[in-house]
């Protein structure tokens, strides 16, 4: 899945990268995750 990510991005002229290192409290918040979902993976997309 990452990969696709990473290909999407650079086909639409876009930057991303995998960040696999995070307080996952923080980001359980963040994004609204239920109690029963754990984020693994972070992938920030955004203009190079
Ligand atoms: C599974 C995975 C998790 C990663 N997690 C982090 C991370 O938490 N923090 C970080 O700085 N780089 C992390 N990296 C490395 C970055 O994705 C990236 O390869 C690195 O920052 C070098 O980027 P650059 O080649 O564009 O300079 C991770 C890479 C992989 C494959």
């Amino acid at each position: 899945m990452s990969q696709n990510v990473y290909l999407q991005a650079v086909s639409l002229g876009l930057g991303t990268v995998t960040i696999g290192a995070f307080y996952d409290e923080d980001v359980k918040k963040v994004v609204g995750l239920p109690d029963n979902e754990q984020p693994l993976y972070l992938m920030p997309v955004g203009k190079p």
